[in-house]
């Protein structure tokens, strides 16, 4: 079983965060300051685009992040070019012959993933930002799959993680390493729409939602509320989800940009609320129709950095 950490020097992970937040900017910075980077899910010819301008700024390792449900051949053929892949939602496969993380909410997740050929997972927490997977406390969780694990099989830990002492907590009950989301949006090498970006330096509160679910249904995920999330605030989660299921096909069949066109623009009259981002490329209509994607952090984090300081930072002590 491979080292997924190998050649990583310190034990920071920036997560990938897809809908075009964390490219080749912010990976390669991550990376070259002794993390390990990670350029976020997209459409296979970008995410080749974006591997070969991350390669270019560094020549440390450098993981791609693949979602499971959107995941075709051509991804795992562009993945297979990156140091590391980290698959997200669903059940664990082995689709690399190179080195391979799997991101789990569950320890009966984490130990699919193991017995699939994973190298390493990732436990995931309820206080992360974006997707959420897990149930329960990232150290919690943690503590549970350090106990269902082989001694040495190396478990990151995912939510949670704004500061030093976070990172050092997560190493201390067992984890390999520490991964953080929320606060590498905060980075000035990520894609995040500045006011996106605003809007998580103020927050204070997140909720967890299904109503960006369209075309990825039965997804919850964490968000800085906005807009959208006032309007549709009291719609019960079974109607969501059935608005979500039923015009999820349609919707997945449209390219990433028709969606964010068509389909972002605040669901007036029925959630038809699609899972993109607002980027600093894309319409700022989305900040209050697109999710704001935050963890439970965001209460805790009040500045932009440029990531190296972030890793620094976060290895500090
Ligand atoms: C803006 C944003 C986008 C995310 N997108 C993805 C994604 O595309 N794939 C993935 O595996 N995880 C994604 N995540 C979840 C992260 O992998 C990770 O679990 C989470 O960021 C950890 O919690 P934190 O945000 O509190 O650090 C995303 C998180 C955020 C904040």
């Amino acid at each position: 079983m491979a080292d997924p950490l190998a050649g990583v020097e310190l034990p920071v992970v920036q997560a990938g965060m897809g809908g075009g937040i964390a490219r080749h900017e912010l990976a390669a910075a991550v990376s070259e300051a002794g993390g390990l980077g990670t350029i976020g899910h997209a459409e296979p010819g970008p995410l080749a685009r974006e591997l070969a301008a991350a390669r270019a700024l560094t020549r440390r390792p450098v993981a791609v992040n693949v979602l499971l449900p959107f995941a075709r051949a051509r991804h795992w053929e562009v993945a297979a070019g990156a140091d590391v892949v980290v698959t997200f939602w669903g059940a664990p496969r082995r689709r690399t012959d190179g080195v391979w993380l799997h991101q789990c909410g569950s320890v009966e997740e984490a130990l699919a993933a193991r017995a699939a050929g994973a190298d390493g997972v990732i436990v995931q927490g309820e206080e992360a930002g974006g997707h959420v997977r897990g149930r329960t406390g990232a150290l919690e969780l943690l503590e549970r799959a350090r106990a269902a694990l082989p001694d040495g099989y190396p478990i990151l830990v995912a939510g949670g993680i704004a500061v030093a002492a976070d990172v050092r907590a997560a190493l201390a009950a067992g984890a390999r390493a520490a991964v953080c989301g929320t606060r590498f949006v905060l980075a000035d090498e990520s894609r995040a729409h500045p006011e996106y970006r605003r809007r998580l330096v103020d927050g204070r509160e997140t909720l967890l939602t299904e109503l960006f679910g369209l075309g990825w249904p039965a997804a919850p995920h964490r968000v800085v509320p906005n807009r959208a999330t006032e309007r549709w605030a009291g719609a019960p989660a079974p109607a969501l989800g059935a608005v979500n299921r039923v015009a999820s096909p349609l919707a997945r069949r449209l390219p990433e940009r028709a969606q964010r066109a068509a389909l972002g623009r605040g669901g007036a009259r029925l959630p038809l609320l699609a899972p993109a981002p607002p980027t600093d490329d894309g319409p700022a209509s989305l900040v209050d129709s697109g999710p704001l994607y935050a963890g439970a952090t965001v209460a805790r984090i009040g500045d932009v950095r440029p990531a190296a300081e972030l890793v620094a930072a976060l290895c500090a002590g």
